[in-house]
């Protein structure tokens, strides 16, 4: 198998996204070619190079702690050793993104889905979908750390949840995957650093969200971040910031129902817009900020 099982396109409020095969397939490692892992090599390098400093202590402790090495596209059952004997998590293989419940279901029995291709080596600054990389080096290594990794889960079972709810419920739950697990920031003492994964795989995004005047900075707070909306196809305009991975957790413990029933009744929330109610760590200037819809 040496392409990704890609079934159609489907035209979705995101846009026109591909559909792949749901099913789990074993990672196919010996048809990797030299160029495969030598994108993996550069795209690590430079990433970890550029997080010194700009990724949280976590992060960069649990990838080490992991065994993740630019040498070679890591084995998932090489990673999955370590992570079943560190907290119960396992990765699994598949074509691309999954379907919510298919996707769901899984965190919620603390497997990660990893897309097994990796991007071509003209697509090292920019991927619209998301590839090995982006999975493996952005997402896996933070399931290391006990709390993020329960957090994962328990956003897992609330995705489960959500879908028996209604429309609603999941217009709501992805703005918090997104805001945190992809594009969070936290608070150290030495300033704001990164976690979300969408962010540390990204050479541009990983400068632009800390050193960029355009974009907001904003204290965590989980109705506000379930209201807004956000932008898929460039860096975003508000990127928020949690004090650690406690608050995360136990901002998220609560039962959602009736959550979701507040938040249905109130407008969204554009991705730029700030609040009197924000705690603003920086008000962004929007230069350069596009001027089309968000998702
Ligand atoms: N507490 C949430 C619920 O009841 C579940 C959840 C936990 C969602 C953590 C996201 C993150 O739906
Ligand atoms: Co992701």
């Amino acid at each position: 198998m040496n392409s990704p099982q890609r079934l159609e396109h489907q035209m979705t409020d995101k846009g026109f996204v591909p559909i792949y095969a749901t099913g789990v397939v074993e990672q196919p490692w010996s048809s990797y070619s030299d160029a495969d892992h030598e994108t993996w090599a550069t795209l690590f390098a430079r990433q970890r190079d550029l997080l010194q400093g700009r990724a949280s202590t976590a992060f960069l402790q649990a990838q080490d702690a992991m065994g993740m090495s630019p040498l070679q596209i890591p084995k998932f059952e090489d990673l999955n050793r370590v992570m079943r004997a560190a907290n119960g998590w396992e990765i699994i293989g598949v074509e691309g993104l999954l379907p919510e419940l298919v996707f769901f279901d899984h965190l919620a029995n603390r497997r990660f889905p990893v897309t097994w291709w990796i991007r071509k080596p003209d697509q090292l600054d920019y991927l619209s979908e998301p590839d090995l990389f982006h999975d493996l080096f952005g997402h896996v290594p933070l399931l290391m750390n006990p709390i993020f990794a329960d957090y994962m889960q328990a956003y897992g079972r609330g995705g489960v949840k959500a879908h028996g709810l209604g429309p609603e419920a999941l217009v709501n739950l992805p703005r918090l995957y997104w805001y945190t697990v992809e594009f969070g920031l936290i608070r150290e003492p030495e300033g704001l650093r990164i976690y979300g994964s969408g962010i540390v795989s990204s050479k541009g995004e990983s400068i632009y969200c800390l050193d960029s005047p355009a974009p907001n900075r904003i204290g965590f707070d989980l109705e506000r971040v379930m209201r807004t909306r956000y932008r898929i196809d460039t860096y975003q305009k508000t990127y928020f910031v949690i004090d650690d991975f406690e608050q995360l957790f136990d901002a998220t413990r609560p039962d959602f129902t009736p959550v979701y029933e507040r938040l249905g009744a109130q407008p969204a929330i554009a991705a730029g817009t700030v609040l009197d109610s924000d705690r603003v760590f920086h008000r962004g200037t929007g230069e350069g900020w596009p001027t089309d819809a968000d998702a």
